[in-house]
């Protein structure tokens, strides 16, 4: 078992409903530690670098306009096999498709405005915590 951190995003969606209290409870009560947070507006220049790798997709236009479409809330969680456990947390991108009780089947909308962000692998974990977060800021 590793320790691992992860980058987590509570999408505009989620924050603008008045969920963000209940997905933090959920990341604590399932053993994962917050080791960074801040609530921000994303510039586009911001989204664009963020979602790069789907830059040449169909919807990327519409997720750029969507992540900028007002604040989220950006976390690093900490914990044993973080990567993986916040993906089974966070359920299939889809919400159609996500696991019950899942937080995207619990409070997404659909599979663009779909609650949560969560990075997908050691690789790509350590690159988005580095987007948004300098190590001195990891406590
Ligand atoms: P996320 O995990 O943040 O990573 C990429 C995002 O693109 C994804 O969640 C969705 O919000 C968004 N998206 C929009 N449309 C699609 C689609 N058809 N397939 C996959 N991702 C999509």
């Amino acid at each position: 078992m590793a320790n691992e951190r992860t980058l987590s995003i509570i999408k505009p969606d989620a924050v603008r409903r008045g969920f963000t209290g209940e997905i933090i409870a959920r990341f604590l009560k399932e053993g994962l530690r917050i080791s960074a947070m801040r609530m921000m507006h994303l510039s586009r220049h911001q989204a664009e670098g963020f979602y790069a790798v789907h830059r040449d997709k169909s919807f990327f236009p519409a997720l750029v306009e969507f992540m900028t479409s007002g604040p989220c809330v950006v976390m690093v969680l900490e914990g044993e096999n973080a990567i993986s456990r916040n993906r089974e947390i966070m359920g299939a991108t889809d919400p159609a498709r996500a696991a019950a009780n899942t937080l995207r089947r619990l409070y997404a909308e659909n599979i663009e405005r779909n609650a949560v962000h969560g990075s997908d692998a050691p690789d790509t974990a350590r690159t988005e915590v580095g987007y948004f977060f300098s190590t001195l800021e990891l406590h």
